[in-house]
């Protein structure tokens, strides 16, 4: 099956950009094509693909206007090792469509509507959604078959985990999605195993999630050498591929590829 995911959550700095992007080039390594989609106004996901900024029509704002032909504006990263990754790029033009999204009668739908209309045949489609829980999470959800939530573990940002269930929540009732996005789990990250009260969050986390019937997946450890990668514009795996944070996140390809193979 053709897997969208959405890459989501209200905290800022979470990980959602380096999850979107290492799962990406996990799945490319296996021979399946993957297209990663920013709907963050920051368009830090060039960044980490090695992509310069684009021009405004070069961006996902192109697809959601209205004069959208089918054209998408999709550009190879790393095409060193893998011909298999396109990126539609993002950046603060998305603010002015956060305001045509709100405004027009489709709204939430737009994304979705633009697949339909314009599909892409890429095995693994990923929405990297901004920290706000506003229109263009909400055009990700709607457009999304999976969700995956990626926390740090603080207190704070444990607590900012229910308001977005709250709003997962109310969203996929409210949109009326059929089928509804399938939650995979949340993904702990930056764990570092010296702080006591990471560790405690972390014992705390999965039983948590159980009795709300969430699967946790195994945390992605804290290494300065990711944002040393993101800064290279590589995925880890291109940039020190013997670093044993590259392995963190195989529980999570298993499960995109068995629902990829589907
Ligand atoms: N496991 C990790 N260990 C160390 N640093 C990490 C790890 N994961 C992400 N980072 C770094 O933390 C910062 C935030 O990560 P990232 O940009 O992926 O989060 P985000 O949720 O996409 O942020 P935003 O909400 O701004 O979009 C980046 O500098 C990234 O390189
Ligand atoms: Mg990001």
């Amino acid at each position: 099956m053709q897997v969208k995911l959405c890459v989501v959550s209200n905290a800022g700095g979470s990980g959602k950009t380096t999850l979107s992007v290492h799962l990406a080039y996990e799945i490319c390594k296996h021979g399946y094509s993957v297209a990663l989609i920013d709907l963050d106004p920051q368009g830090s996901l060039s960044l980490f693909c090695g992509l310069g900024q684009p021009t405004p029509e070069d961006t996902l704002a192109a697809v959601l206007d209205e004069d959208f032909t089918g054209d998408w504006p999709l550009v190879k990263c790393w095409t060193d090792k893998t011909k298999k990754v396109d990126v539609c790029q993002g950046g603060l033009i998305l603010t002015q469509t956060t305001q045509e999204i709100s405004l027009h009668p489709r709204g939430a739908y737009l994304l979705a509507d633009r697949f339909a209309d314009h599909p892409l045949n890429h095995d693994l489609i990923i929405f990297d959604c901004p920290a706000t829980l506003g229109p263009l999470p909400l055009i990700a959800l709607a457009a999304s078959t999976h969700i995956l939530v990626p926390v740090q573990l603080e207190p704070k940002s444990v607590q900012g985990s229910s308001k977005l269930m709250e709003w997962l929540y109310l969203s996929k009732k409210q949109l009326r999605l059929t089928p509804e996005p399938e939650l995979l789990g949340f993904v702990p990250n930056q764990y570092d195993a010296r702080r006591a009260a990471q560790r405690q969050i972390l014992e705390a986390i999965p039983e948590k999630l159980r009795q709300m019937h969430i699967t946790c997946f195994p945390a992605i450890r804290d290494s300065a050498e990711f944002v040393n990668a993101s800064a290279q514009g590589l995925p880890l795996h291109l940039y020190r591929s013997s670093h044993p944070a590259c392995k963190d996140f195989k529980a999570i390809t298993k499960v995109l590829m068995q629902l990829v193979k589907r």
